[in-house]
C-alpha cells in the first residue's frame, strides 16, 4: 500500500494527525514535516478533499543517502516518473538544501530534473516535458538534509489552504488551514457559540461554520494536481465528491458571531461567508471590542480571536490599549465563557492581565505565535 504525507503548518501536526485518522486512513507516523499514512490513491483524494488543517498531500517516492551528483542522478532512476504525465505535460522541481555537500538547491532542483526529463526522453524517443515552475502539471518536491535526499511528489497543486471562497481579504488574514487549525486546537464542541470579536475577512469562523455543516474544504477548488496524472481515476474522484456533499448537514443547529470594529472588513467576511455557503451560519456586524458584549439569551461558549499583534499590523505601544480593551470586555460581560487568543506578541498578551491555562505554539508562516486559553472567571 503506498505512503503519502499530509502536510501542515508547526504547531498544527497533533490535530492534523487526529484529521487523518478521523478520515479512517491509517496513521503510519507523525513528525516535524507532517502525518505518514498508508491509503490507496482513493484515500489521497479524499485527504485533499476533506483535511481542514493539511496544506498539501505529498507522495513520497525515494529516499536515499547521496554525496555525489551522480548518485544523485541514479538514484533518481530508481523511480518511473514517466507514470505520472507524458511529455506533452510539465514538470517542476522545488528543492530545498540543509547542510549539504551540494552546492545549492538550485543545482540539486536542475540534477533532478535533468534525471526525470532523461527517462522520457529515452521512453518517448527523446520527447519530454518543459518546465513550468508556475503551474506545472507534476511538481517534485526534493529535501536534502545532509546527505539524505527525499523526493516526493506534491498531489495537491496549489496549496490546500487556499479554499477558493476568500477572494476578499484585509492586511492580516489567516491562512484557512491555521483558522481551522485554531478551531480545532480550541476543543469546540460542534453544538457550542462561536464569537470572534475582531474577525477581518472572517476566517475563523467561516472555517467552523464549514466544519460544523460538513462541507469539505476542497469542494470550492477548481483542480487538485493529482487529477491531471496518468492513472487518475475519475470514477473514483466522483464518488468520493458525492459522497462528501451527500454528508453536508443543512442545518447545523449552531450560531456563530463575528464583530469587527470596520465596517470594511464585516463587509468583505460577509461577502466571503456568503462565498462559502455559510452566510445563514453567521452574524456579522461592526463593533469596537471595547463595547462588546455577546448577544443576548446565549449561554457562554468560545471567544476565538486573532487579534493585530504588531507584525504585520498596527504599533505595540498603541495595540496594548486594544488588549486592555479586550481584556475590559472579556471580564466584565463574558463570565463562563472560554476565549483562545491567537498572538505572536507577548508584550500585548501580557497587557490583557490575565492568567492563561494554557499556552500553545504554533506558527503562522515564519512568526512564532502562542495560541493561548483564557477561562472568564469575573
Ligand atoms: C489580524 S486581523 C484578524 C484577521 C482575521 N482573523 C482574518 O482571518 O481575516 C485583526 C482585526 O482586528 C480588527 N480590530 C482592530 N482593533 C479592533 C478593535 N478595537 N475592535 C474590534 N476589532 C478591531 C482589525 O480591523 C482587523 O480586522
Amino acid at each position: 500500500m503506498p505512503e503519502f504525507l499530509a502536510v501542515t503548518s508547526r504547531g498544527l501536526i497533533d490535530v492534523l494527525n487526529d484529521e487523518v485518522s478521523a478520515l479512517g486512513l491509517q496513521v503510519v507516523s507523525k513528525g516535524a514535516a507532517g502525518v505518514v499514512f498508508e491509503s490507496n490513491w482513493e484515500g489521497c483524494y479524499r485527504a485533499n478533499l476533506e483535511l481542514r488543517t493539511a496544506t498539501r498531500v505529498l507522495k513520497p517516492v525515494l529516499d536515499f543517502p547521496a554525496y555525489e551528483p551522480d548518485e544523485l542522478y541514479n538514484n533518481i532512476q530508481k523511480h518511473d516518473f514517466t507514470k505520472y504525465i507524458t511529455p506533452q505535460q510539465t514538470l517542476a522541481v522545488d528543492a530545498s538544501v540543509r547542510e549539504s555537500a551540494f552546492r545549492d538547491q538550485r543545482f540539486v532542483a536542475m540534477k533532478v530534473k535533468d534525471a526525470v526529463v532523461d527517462q522520457f526522453r529515452e521512453k518517448y524517443s527523446g520527447e519530454r516535458p518543459d518546465v513550468d515552475t508556475e503551474n506545472p502539471t507534476l511538481r517534485l518536491m526534493v529535501r536534502v538534509v545532509k546527505s539524505q535526499v527525499s523526493v516526493s511528489i506534491d498531489t495537491s497543486g496549489d496549496s490546500l489552504s487556499q479554499r477558493g471562497y476568500r477572494t476578499e481579504a484585509g492586511e492580516a488574514p489567516l491562512r484557512e488551514h491555521l483558522a481551522a487549525g485554531l478551531v480545532a486546537m480550541s476543543g469546540w464542541q460542534e453544538n457550542v457559540t462561536i464569537i470572534d470579536p475582531m474577525c477581518g475577512s472572517g476566517t475563523i469562523l467561516i472555517e467552523a461554520a464549514l466544519r460544523a455543516r460538513r462541507i469539505a474544504p476542497g469542494s470550492f477548488r477548481k483542480k487538485f494536481a493529482f487529477q491531471n496524472f496518468t492513472g487518475f481515476q475519475s470514477d473514483a474522484w466522483d464518488r468520493i465528491v458525492t459522497q462528501a456533499i451527500g454528508s453536508e448537514v443543512e442545518s447545523p443547529g449552531v450560531h456563530f458571531y463575528g464583530f469587527d470594529v470596520s465596517s470594511r472588513m464585516v463587509r468583505m467576511a460577509k461577502n466571503n461567508a456568503e462565498r462559502a455557503g455559510v452566510d445563514s451560519e453567521i452574524t456579522f456586524a461592526t463593533s469596537a471590542v471595547d463595547v462588546l458584549t455577546p448577544p443576548e439569551g446565549l449561554k457562554p461558549g468560545l471567544l476565538i480571536v486573532n487579534p493585530p499583534y504588531g507584525e504585520r499590523l498596527g504599533i505595540t505601544e498603541e495595540l496594548k490599549d486594544v488588549y486592555r480593551d479586550l481584556a475590559f470586555s472579556l471580564k466584565r460581560n463574558f463570565k463562563g465563557w472560554t476565549c483562545w487568543i491567537l498572538s505572536g506578541n507577548e508584550q500585548l498578551t501580557g497587557a490583557l492581565k490575565l492568567k492563561a491555562s494554557r499556552r500553545m505554539p504554533l506558527f503562522n508562516g515564519p512568526i512564532e505565535c502562542r495560541f493561548l486559553e483564557y477561562k472568564i472567571n469575573g
